[in-house]
């Protein structure tokens, strides 16, 4: 592994700010060009560096500092609460959209460097596809490409649909109110790893409690780590009894794939990861978070239930407008001197962009803080872009689908059953949602 360079903890003096022929312009300003307003946070030596604690965050709130900087200063110094140094953030769809494709910023450099960060740990994996480039990412991603495709997604909903129906029907036999996170938005994603990628039943107790510590930054670094050594003990154990005896799943296939070579045991075992966690974490918290959404907005549930065609289009505005997670995802180096707006991103740079903020948009998106089912505007950017677009995204989007379609169906009076400001958030954790959310029909 190349010895990443050490971050360079300077601000840029204005002198040292691209030539304008070069700059990518700042989205906002007068195209991107002329003399700057002068800022009175602004040290003579450089942009100023915020710190962003990433304060716990209730229901939809968006956080204020994202929300300030997307406007005021759309590419930002900051520093978080972990780690070492400063970053970059980008804000602004542009600036998002353009440094998560460009090829100048390196993920793989990530690994053995301390940059400032959300957690004590690293959730992503050494290894994983989350912290390589290509050729080694390209090569990850081919190889389970078609079992996370659109195309799969389509042949696993018929399954889905008959899996979000029984769930709902106990519910509905157990009698309002129930908790619809526990009754249904947590077992759906259970229930398509068991069939997908081949997880036994028995076993989503032990991986919840490490999903919990793992996907959140209340904890010490030794508990992160310990229980990052246990799930992946788990994969492995997993990877040498289906070597012995595969199934016809996912994760039988690339345990085949490893013995022919085609991967590596910590690249079978980090991508494995990835992908049980987040889809447990993701599709409990969002799909919970798009029906509190909906019933927080009944003029826009009002919509979906007279035209329940409008479903795809009213999942992909939530995904848009909801803030999925707390702060920011992984970071990225850059491999070489980049100019972006009216700054200069040295080489060595860590740089983080926020999906969130780009989603929300005042240049991209009329009204951005409104939600609107009915909304055709540009592509939210909200499982990534680039060559780390989520894996899952397909997957979560049927799951979603499936979810908001046969609640509307089976149950068209369903409500909230506690005032919304009673319902609890999960605090800590990089991913957002409801603790519980009791429903009543
Ligand atoms: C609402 C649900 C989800 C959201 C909002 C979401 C969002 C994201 C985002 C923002 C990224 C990072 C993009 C980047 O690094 O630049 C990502 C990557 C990833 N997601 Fe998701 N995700 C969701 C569900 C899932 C599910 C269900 C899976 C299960 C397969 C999954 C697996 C992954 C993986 C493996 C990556 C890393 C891909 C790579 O680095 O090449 N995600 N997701």
């Amino acid at each position: 592994m190349t010895q990443a360079p050490r971050p360079d903890a300077r601000t840029f003096p204005a002198e040292a700010r691209t030539p304008r022929a070069a700059r990518i312009p700042t989205p906002g300003s007068p195209a991107g060009d002329g003399p700057r307003q002068p800022d009175p946070r602004t040290p003579a030596d450089g942009p100023p560096v915020h710190h962003w604690p990433v304060d716990h965050l209730g229901a939809l709130a968006f956080d204020p500092l994202l929300h300030r900087l997307l406007r005021e200063e759309p590419i930002a110094r900051i520093t978080l609460r972990f780690g070492e140094g400063e970053a970059w953030l980008a804000t602004s769809y542009e600036h998002v959209r353009d440094l998560s494709s460009d090829p100048r910023f390196s993920r793989a450099l990530t690994v053995g460097r301390p940059v400032t960060s959300m957690t004590p740990h690293t959730v992503a994996p050494v290894g994983g596809i989350g912290r390589t480039d290509p050729p080694d990412h390209t090569r990850l991603r081919r190889l389970v490409a078609q079992a996370f495709s659109r195309k799969r997604a389509a042949e696993l909903r018929a399954d889905a649909e008959e899996t979000a129906r029984r769930l709902v029907a106990t519910m509905v036999a157990q009698g309002p109110p129930a908790d619809l996170a526990e009754a249904v938005t947590g077992p759906m994603p259970e229930r398509l790893l068991a069939g997908l990628f081949g997880v036994p039943a028995a076993d989503f107790g032990r991986l919840q409690t490490w999903r919990e510590v793992i996907l959140s930054s209340n904890h010490s670094q030794e508990k992160g780590d310990a229980v990052k050594a246990e799930i992946a003990a788990y994969f492995r154990g997993l990877a040498d009894l289906r070597s012995r005896q595969p199934g016809d799943d996912l994760f039988s296939e690339l345990t085949t794939l490893q013995s022919a070579g085609a991967l590596s045991r910590p690249e079978l075992v980090s991508l494995s990861v990835m992908v049980v966690l987040n889809t447990l974490d993701q599709i409990r918290n969002q799909a919970a978070t798009m029906v509190y959404a909906l019933l927080t907005h009944p003029e826009q549930l009002a919509l979906l239930r007279a035209e329940p065609t409008l479903v795809p289009r009213a999942v992909e505005e939530l995904l848009r407008f909801i803030p999925q997670r707390n702060g920011v995802g992984l970071p990225r180096i850059a491999t070489e001197d980049v100019a972006v707006g009216d700054v200069l991103i040295r080489a060595g740079d860590a740089v983080y962009v926020s999906y969130l903020a780009a989603n929300r948009d005042p240049r991209v998106f009329t009204e951005p803080d409104r939600l609107d089912v009915t909304r055709d505007e540009a592509p939210h950017l909200a499982y990534g872009n680039g060559p780390h677009y989520c894996l899952g995204a397909s997957l979560a989007r049927m799951e979603f689908e499936v979810i908001l379609s046969t609640l509307l169906r089976e149950l068209p009076h369903l409500r909230p059953a506690v005032p919304p400001e009673r319902v609890r958030w999960r605090r800590g954790s990089i991913n957002r949602g409801p603790e519980t959310l009791p429903v009543a029909w």
